[in-house]
């Protein structure tokens, strides 16, 4: 696989994992907080909080792959706006 299809497959990764931090995140948010193990939501929001926070973990390392993936677009531009030195 060259460089571009691995790109689509981190970007459409990155997007659903986006996507799914904004759904049970928003969720957790609009969710009654307090109330502990009584509440009637209180399981809702541990499996949202749960599915949240390996989904940040995902996205993280997605963002950090697609960093990677443009590392040389990255370091042509810090080259040419004199922000790094070029070899
Ligand atoms: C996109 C919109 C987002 C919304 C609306 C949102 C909302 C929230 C809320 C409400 C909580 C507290 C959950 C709770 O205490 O029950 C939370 C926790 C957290 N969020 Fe997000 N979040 C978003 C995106 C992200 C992103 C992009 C990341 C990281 C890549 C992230 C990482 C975390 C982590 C690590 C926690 C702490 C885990 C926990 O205590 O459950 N969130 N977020």
């Amino acid at each position: 696989m060259n460089g571009g299809g691995a790109r689509w497959i981190v970007n459409g990764v990155a997007f659903v994992l986006f996507i799914l931090l904004l759904i049970t995140g928003v969720t957790a948010w609009l969710l009654p907080h307090g109330g502990g193990p009584a509440s009637a939501v209180y399981g809702v929001r541990q499996v949202l909080r749960a599915v949240h926070q390996i989904s940040a973990l995902g996205f993280t390392v997605t963002i950090v792959v697609h960093l990677l993936l443009h590392a040389t677009y990255i370091r042509q531009n810090l080259i040419r706006s004199g922000l790094m030195k070029g070899h």
